[in-house]
């Protein structure tokens, strides 16, 4: 088993890696002192991943909310929900809540837990090869917003990540490759000996070789975990972990949330930001090929939907986190291996991307 540390002085946490750990109860039990245990999952990972979470903690008091499964219903309806069951069964301060799911699910939970008695103890079981390497980990945590794409939320430490990686053998390969797509991330903005790996592996990552899967949860964790550990709260370094997120997200919401799968929206989206990239100077034509061919032979798509105007594109673009002052304001890279802070760039470069790269 890999243990890996996410370093915040009193609110440090360990990140398990390993095949098999869900039946691994001593873990479970050492991690969740709390007698009362809301586990919190969906209509999909829940009739696969339940039980053996139940089992383990058999002598607590353990309670369970299914949602409905989607980036749909990432909202606040979807936390009230966990609240009523909360509250209808007398949960107090010192419960624990466990997301057992991928990435909706560790937000919309993590969230719940911040916000229950003002935060309770919470595990994150991260059951997606995009949870595992990026959402499970640092503790973002929230719901989106009809207008705008993770516009509520909190920052909330889990108090362990349990990353089982036997269970990526149920996800079917689109969202497999989705989670991919947040992997070349690490490479493209601080890991360029991860990026080469990735160029030279990604036909056994996709195979779901054990030790390839392996080493990219580790080696993502770890990045995620030191970019966390210098800036928790985003105040610069951390936002480089938004490459591509911004036209990626304007693509989610315009589309229609679940419409998108949050990696592909995201593969577009860093697409589109190393064409920009390329316009201002800092990749050359040739860095911006090997990227976009990386992500295609993900699996990922590559080009942003066609009905999706440049204007409409500003328009979401501009409800972004890292925006200051109502302007945009982008992660880019300034080369393979090393991403820009969020910096604002002239409407003119911009534009040209939108209405150029990957328009027919
Ligand atoms: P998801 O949670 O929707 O899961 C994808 C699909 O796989 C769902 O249908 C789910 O039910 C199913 N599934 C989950 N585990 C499975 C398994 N083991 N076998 C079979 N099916 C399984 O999507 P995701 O890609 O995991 O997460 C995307 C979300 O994460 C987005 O909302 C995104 O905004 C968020 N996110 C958050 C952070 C963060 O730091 N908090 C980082 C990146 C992404
Ligand atoms: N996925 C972005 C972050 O955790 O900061």
């Amino acid at each position: 088993m890999k243990i890996l540390h996410v370093d915040l002085g009193d609110r440090s946490y360990p990140i398990y890696i390993d095949h098999g750990l869900l039946q691994n109860e001593d873990l479970l039990q050492r991690h969740i002192p709390s007698g009362q245990v809301m586990i919190v999952s969906n209509t999909t990972v829940a009739p696969l991943y339940l039980q053996p979470v139940v089992d383990a903690l058999e002598e607590k008091q353990v309670a369970t909310v299914i949602l409905p499964d989607g980036e749909q219903y990432k909202t606040l309806e979807s936390t009230s929900t966990i609240f009523d069951a909360l509250l209808e069964r007398r949960f107090s301060r010192n419960a624990t809540l466990i997301a057992l799911g991928g990435g909706v699910i560790g937000d919309i939970g993590g969230f719940a837990a911040a916000c229950y008695q003002r935060g309770i103890a919470f595990v994150q079981i991260p059951t997606t090869l995009l949870a595992q390497v990026d959402s499970s980990v640092g503790g973002k945590t929230g719901v989106n917003h009809a207008l705008g794409k993770n516009m509520i939320g909190a920052f909330y430490q889990p108090r362990c990540v349990i990353a089982d990686t036997g269970v990526l053998e149920t996800l079917d390969d689109r969202q497999f490759s989705a989670g991919i797509a947040e992997v070349i991330k690490y490479g493209l903005i601080r890991d360029k000996a991860f990026f080469l790996w990735l160029e030279n592996n990604l036909e056994a990552l996709l195979a779901r070789d054990k030790e390839a899967m392996a080493y990219a949860i580790e080696r993502s964790c770890i990045n995620k975990a030191e970019v966390v550990a210098a800036d928790e709260q985003e105040s610069g370094l951390r936002a480089t972990l938004n490459l591509g997120h911004t036209f990626g997200h304007a693509i989610e919401t315009g589309a229609g949330y679940g419409c998108y799968l949050h990696g592909e929206a995201v593969a577009i989206g860093t697409c589109q930001a190393a064409d920009l990239s390329r316009r201002l100077g800092w990749l050359d034509d040739a860095d911006v090929a090997r990227i976009v061919a990386l992500f295609r032979k993900a699996g990922l798509p590559v080009t942003p939907p066609q009905d999706l105007s440049t204007q409409r594109f500003l328009e979401l673009m501009a409800v972004d986190k890292k925006n200051i002052d109502g302007k945009i304001r982008l992660i880019l890279l300034e080369s393979i291996g090393s991403a820009t802070l969020p910096v604002s760039v002239e409407k003119q470069p911009l534009e040209e991307t939108l209405n150029q790269y990957g328009r027919n």
